[in-house]
């Protein structure tokens, strides 16, 4: 397909452009204006649907954004009060995620680009994370080190601009909410499991259980791994295969210990590789983004290490931190930029693009 020609954008603030966000299982479309004021955010979650698999089914999720992404889209346009034909762009989350929910949204938004005859802009979903720290302060903020902690990405980025973010630390097997998720199902506390974990650990004692901070003590080493914590989680909840040492039954009380040393050890290992990359790159702003930062515990502790080293922390609001569309305004520093999309824009569905 030939590229659309770019039309003239009027550089009026009330210019709009419509996003949309089907990365994985929440079907999102925003309206933000030029000078990135969100007008209209709505976000339709599949949980329910998920929830007795204990985890997104790939093949529900694409059929559930199906029947909801274009009220979705409706809303988001009713709510800004915004028709079609004022918009100037539509921006698209095309990666990473799963690739049958990725193609509807994509489908959608390509559709719209096409009749209205306007600019089609790519969004990658985990520096959109990162973005909602930008769109929530309302003015620059980079260049900053930035966390993205989500049921898929545990990424670590050098942020230099706002479309300028180079991967320095990544996850070598689970993501950090993968392991929340994981965590919750051996404690039997349900889907999705960060809110479930945190909500038990609440209850509990953070020290109860030494579970293992892989890679913390490991300055040269900006990487991940959660795959040993889950496993030790299991073990301590169901016991270890081969023992022969009786398995303490399981309470509330054990299990709030567990969630809240499991918990303890998750925030640990994602503070200090924090502090490591803010050292390393010599930067004086953290931003942090994705689901596992609307927790609570790791708030608080970011804010700890935050004072301490005199640095500014910017953590996404809780209606930011899980999958939307307002945090795909970034799209506006690509139309600024002139980064758009020819209408034959494939999906990107792996998880991380070194840049
Ligand atoms: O960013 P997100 O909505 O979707 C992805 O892009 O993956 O993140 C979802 C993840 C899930 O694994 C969920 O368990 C985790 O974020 N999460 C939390 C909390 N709320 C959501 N993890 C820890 N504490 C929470 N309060
Ligand atoms: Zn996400």
């Amino acid at each position: 397909m030939q590229p659309l020609a770019a039309p003239q954008l009027s550089q009026q603030a009330t210019d709009v452009l419509l996003a949309i966000e089907s990365s994985c299982d929440e079907t999102a479309a925003a309206v933000i204006d030029r000078n990135l004021n969100v007008l209209s955010n709505v976000v339709a979650s599949q949980t329910s649907l998920h929830q007795r698999f204990g985890g997104v089914v790939p093949e529900i999720a694409s059929r559930a954004h199906l029947t909801q992404i274009l009220p979705v889209v409706d809303e988001a346009l009713r709510e800004a009060g915004v028709a079609l034909e004022d918009l100037v762009a539509i921006a698209v989350v095309n990666e990473p995620g799963l690739v049958g929910s990725l193609l509807v949204g994509l489908t959608a938004a390509k559709t719209l680009a096409m009749t209205l005859r306007i600019p089609l802009v790519p969004v990658d979903h985990i520096q959109a994370h990162i973005y909602a720290c930008r769109l929530a302060e309302g003015r620059e903020i980079f260049p900053a080190i930035g966390l993205v902690v989500s049921g898929g990405h545990t990424n670590l980025y050098d942020c230099r601009g706002p479309l300028d973010f180079e991967v320095i630390g990544t996850t070598i097997d689970d993501a950090a909410g993968e392991a929340f998720d994981k965590a919750a199902q051996v404690l039997g506390l349900g889907f999705p499991g960060g809110p479930a974990i945190e909500k038990a650990a609440a209850n509990g004692d953070r020290t109860a259980f030494d579970f293992p901070r892989t890679f913390l003590k490991d300055e040269q080493r900006l990487e991940f791994s959660f795959s040993g914590l889950k496993t030790a989680v299991l073990y301590t909840a169901n016991g270890t295969p081969g023992s022969h040492a009786e398995v303490p039954k399981m309470t509330p009380e054990r299990t709030a210990d567990i969630a809240a040393s499991f918990q303890q050890s998750v925030v640990d290992v994602l503070t200090g590789k924090c502090e490591q990359s803010l050292r390393r790159f010599d930067r004086k702003t953290l931003c942090v983004g994705g689901g596992v930062a609307a927790n609570r515990r790791l708030r608080q502790a970011l804010a700890e290490m935050a004072d301490r080293l005199g640095i500014r922390l910017l953590i996404a609001p809780l209606a930011y931190c899980t999958d939307n569309a307002a945090m795909a305004g970034i799209a506006w520093e690509s139309l600024n930029a002139g980064l758009t999309a020819s209408l034959d824009l494939d999906v990107v569905p792996g998880l991380v693009r070194r840049r």
